[in-house]
């Protein structure tokens, strides 16, 4: 009995390395190959091929690599991958729903101290930064961090800190007037651990000040689900390989997510972040209210990726909602 479990265990062990080993001469091949094309000046038609192939068997091996893991542990090995964290790095633009709180905190003269959680590869902290006294960046991921660290080595009343938002016990009460965690990084955990975040998060903001965020919505998670047709018969094929591998990776959640009208309230779904190695919470816009309102937050406001106030809750089919809403304490 024990032999065999043990067996087992090494077999599975074996199997993750080789699968492991598989997956690191995927990319380097690939990587070779992108190099001796844009070495001959080919265009990227000719790549494209060769990269869909390579992208799709990475996602199987993915998906065979991530079964059996916990969602949680899956999601942060993902997040700390230093490919990730460079690429994060790049990107520096300002969502449409961001620019319209980054406006409304300038009209706040107590604004001072800011928290910025998940801050990935820093995308938002030039423009916070100009308008607080002080700006941190957290994230549980070291390598998001070290990239943050290299990129704004100059900035002024500007820090970085490896800390998981499950907990921030180093952070005393009531020492930020704003929280932000954007681009739905809230999402990458489990309800529980949602909960717990929230929580931090109410007892780090003063009373009085600010938590803003994004987070998908359930409701719009039909638009996943579904053929589209494309006249392109690249883009089509390419879309009919995403839904398979939608369809495969989410065996559980699937009949309980393509029709319009979701029975639950919130779900884990794998929609292909991270070359399929990662599962993201959808939300329904109600459970999210309820969530916050039994966390402490109150005069919750709605925006869509426009940047648009959202007044009702049925029929928002936008894929991220950004929720901004205030902390109240007790006297
Ligand atoms: C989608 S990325 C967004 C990065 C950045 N905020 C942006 O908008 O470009 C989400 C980030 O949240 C971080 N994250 C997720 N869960 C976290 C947790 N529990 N504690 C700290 N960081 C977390 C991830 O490592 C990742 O860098």
């Amino acid at each position: 009995m024990l032999a065999g479990k043990l067996l087992k265990s090494m077999l599975k062990t074996r199997f993750g390395v080789l699968i492991a080993k598989i997956q690191g001469n995927l990319r380097v091949m690939e990587g070779k190959v992108k190099v001796k094309i844009n070495r001959l000046g080919a265009d990227a038609l000719t790549l494209g091929p060769i990269a869909f192939i390579g992208e799709n068997i990475r996602a199987l091996v993915n998906l065979l690599n991530f079964r059996g893991v916990p969602t949680a542990e899956a999601n942060k090995k993902s997040y700390n991958s230093p490919v990730l964290a460079e690429g994060y790095a790049q990107w520096d633009i300002l969502r449409d729903p961001e620019k319209t709180i980054l406006d409304f905190l300038k009209t706040k003269p107590s604004f001072r101290r800011m928290l910025d959680i998940g801050v990935g590869g820093g995308r938002t902290t030039k423009y916070f930064t100009e308008i607080c006294k002080e700006y941190i960046g957290i994230d549980y991921s070291e390598n998001m961090i070290k990239a943050c660290r290299k990129k704004f080595q100059k900035l002024d009343k500007t820090s970085f800190a490896v800390i998981d938002a499950r907990n921030m016990s180093v952070y005393k009460d009531n020492c930020f007037d704003f929280v932000l965690f954007s681009h739905g990084g809230l999402d990458a955990v489990e309800d529980e651990d949602r909960m717990r975040i929230l929580h931090e998060i109410w007892r780090v903001t003063r009373n009085g000040g600010y938590f803003f965020f994004s987070s998908y919505n359930l409701d719009a998670m039909f638009q996943f689900c579904r053929v589209k047709l494309s006249k392109n018969p690249k883009v089509f094929a390419k879309m009919l390989v995403s839904l398979l591998l939608v369809r495969l990776s989410n065996q559980k959640m699937w009949k309980h997510v393509r029709g319009k009208q979701s029975s639950l309230e919130h779900t884990m779904f794998n929609i292909g972040g991270h070359e399929w190695g990662f599962k993201t919470c959808f939300i329904k816009p109600k459970a999210q209210y309820t969530q916050l309102k039994e966390s402490g937050f109150e005069n919750i406001r709605m925006f869509d990726l426009q940047g648009k106030e959202i007044r009702y809750f049925p029929n928002t089919t936008s894929i991220e909602l950004h929720y901004l809403c205030n902390i109240v304490k007790p006297d």
